[in-house]
């Protein structure tokens, strides 16, 4: 057999600044999907998540919480390594920048980029405008101005964290440089940023010109100390984009780690950080002369009842708490279903109870229960021989054989998952319909042969789609392929055909709810 084709994928690396929330999930969540969707479609999947670690901002929250910096970090990221455990991640590996191989590769980066370009890094004095929760630099004209309640004005970045003056002996990086080159990368390979209105945005920030950045600090300890000058540190973004190299085996480039998955396919981050990922990432790359990656995926943010999530709004929901109320793959379909490709989301309460009873308990789950009942209790427990498929057998099963499949792979390949699901539940929608309009319960006495012609053609379909849900359900799905005896290994993508039907007279356990209906009252956290 050919070997697979390689896919590798990313999330951004979390800040252990604090607790995992929503947002984090999501963004966990959506990578996690894609990893399982491509797996399921064939390709060697290499799917890498993390922490970050280094930098002021966690400096600062650990000494506030009267900790060492490592101490306090091990704690954090715990959690994190936690929730890609309870979220059911696929992950196939779990970065931490404060692990020795990523100090290496991090080394071995700044290593690159002065011999391969040595004039690409220079010392200096940064003196100029830092915004610590952003980990970020920016100019005078990018600030606006705000006022506290005592009528005190302090500057801001565009992402609305405070900004303070900085002067500091520092090394740059001349990104200056690499304007022409950024811009040839956005028009030649229009692909590298998604969605298309984030690459607009990005080419205007380019096309404004370039300034060097500072890609060391002085003022703190916290990172990894610069090469032949440890009185510095690498800038916390520099040593965080590294993690992706780092997690298939920079600096050994010649490793088959390396070489079969670097470049990236997706960089899976949010709206926010665009630019590191976007205009410094590629041009550290470049000038280290390393492979790009081949996509940046911004995603929205996942709003909480119309509002940004905020400690002082008190508005923030931890994963763990949905989990509790929803259970895990409801959550997961929740967040896939609700937000459209590349946009911010709303979470609410209400309408995520509504949207998990209709599509998943009274859609999917009543569908499959009362099949795989009418099954065990009127063809004696066994998935029934059908006799000739009728025009609306044909119609049922050429819906789920030859026209889901091809649409769903073009809209997950771009990660439109909620267009996906979309369409799968229109399958959803006509099976149920189907059940409605031949009435099998009706023809357990007017046509019994009739009858186990109408639930076979459904269990076949239900076999169709617990194969396209698995990456986002995948709990839920198993129990469905499970129920109807499909062996693990013909569980993937290529066994959507008609080809591996369910064969008639096999053996089904009585049958188990899939996907519980909640009850409205229950409240959300
Ligand atoms: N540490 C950096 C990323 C370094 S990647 C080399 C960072 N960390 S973060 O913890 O602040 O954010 C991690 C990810 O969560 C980012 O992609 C960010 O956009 C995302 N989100 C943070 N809040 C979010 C929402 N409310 N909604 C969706 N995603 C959000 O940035």
């Amino acid at each position: 057999m050919a070997d697979k084709p390689p896919f590798y994928i990313t999330t951004a690396i979390d800040y252990v600044n604090g607790a995992p929330h929503l947002g984090h999930a999501y963004e966990k969540i959506l990578t996690d999907v894609m990893a399982r969707h491509k797996r399921l479609d064939g390709f060697d999947v290499m799917f890498l998540t993390g922490t970050d670690e280094h930098g002021q901002k966690v400096a600062k929250t650990a000494e506030e919480n009267g900790k060492e910096p490592k101490e306090f970090c091990d704690e954090i990221s715990k959690k994190f390594s936690n929730m890609a455990d309870y979220l059911n991640l696929s992950n196939d590996d779990f970065i931490r920048t404060t692990e020795p191989r990523h100090y290496e590769a991090s080394k071995a980066i700044w290593a690159a980029i002065k011999e391969n370009n040595p004039d690409d890094i220079y010392l200096g004095k940064y003196a100029g405008w830092y915004s610590v929760r952003d980990e970020g630099y920016f100019t005078e004209d990018e600030l606006t101005e705000g006022e506290d309640s005592e009528g005190n004005k302090f500057k801001l970045a565009p992402t609305g964290a405070p900004v303070e003056w900085v002067e500091e002996s520092s090394y740059f990086f001349r990104l200056s440089a690499y304007t022409d080159k950024l811009l040839d990368l956005y028009k030649t390979h229009p692909e590298f940023i998604a969605p298309d209105s984030r690459r607009n945005e990005i080419t205007s920030f380019v096309k404004g010109g370039l300034q060097d950045i500072s890609i060391s600090r002085t003022n703190f300890k916290w990172g990894v100390p610069v090469p032949g000058d440890e009185d510095h540190v690498m800038y916390v973004w520099l040593d965080a984009l590294t993690n992706y190299i780092t997690g298939v085996g920079y600096p050994d480039t010649g490793s088959d780690s390396y070489k079969k998955h670097w470049p990236a396919d997706f960089h899976v981050v949010g709206k926010d950080i665009i630019r590191f990922h976007c205009v410094y990432w590629p041009a550290f790359l470049m000038a280290a002369n390393l492979d790009l990656p081949k996509r940046i995926f911004a995603h929205g943010f996942i709003n909480v009842n119309g509002e940004k999530m905020s400690k002082s709004v008190g508005n923030v929901v931890a994963p763990k708490d949905l989990l509790d109320l929803y259970g895990l793959d409801a959550t997961r379909y929740l967040l896939m279903r609700e937000v459209s490709h590349g946009q911010d989301g709303n979470f609410s309460h209400e309408y995520a109870v509504q949207r998990i009873n209709s599509d998943l308990a009274n859609g999917l789950g009543n569908l499959v229960q009362r099949t795989l009942s009418m099954i065990y209790k009127n063809c004696d427990g066994v998935i029934p021989t059908p006799n000739d498929f009728n025009a609306e057998d044909n119609a049922l099963l050429d819906h789920a054989y030859a026209k889901l499949l091809p649409a769903m792979r073009i809209d997950c390949d771009e990660m439109r998952f909620n267009r996906a699901l979309e369409n799968i539940w229109k399958l959803v929608i006509e099976a149920n319909g189907y059940v409605d309009a031949q009435a099998p319960w009706a023809l357990k006495k007017e046509d019994p042969e009739r009858m186990k012609t109408v639930l076979y053609v459904l269990a076949e379909t239900i076999r169709v789609l617990g194969i396209v849900v698995q990456s986002v359900v995948p709990e839920s799905a198993v129990k469905i392929l499970t129920q109807l005896k499909i062996a693990e290994d013909q569980r993937d993508y290529s066994f959507v055909s008609k080809e591996y039907a369910l064969k008639g007279g096999t053996e089904i356990d009585q049958p188990e709810g899939v996907f519980p209906r909640l009850e409205t009252s229950e409240k959300a956290a």
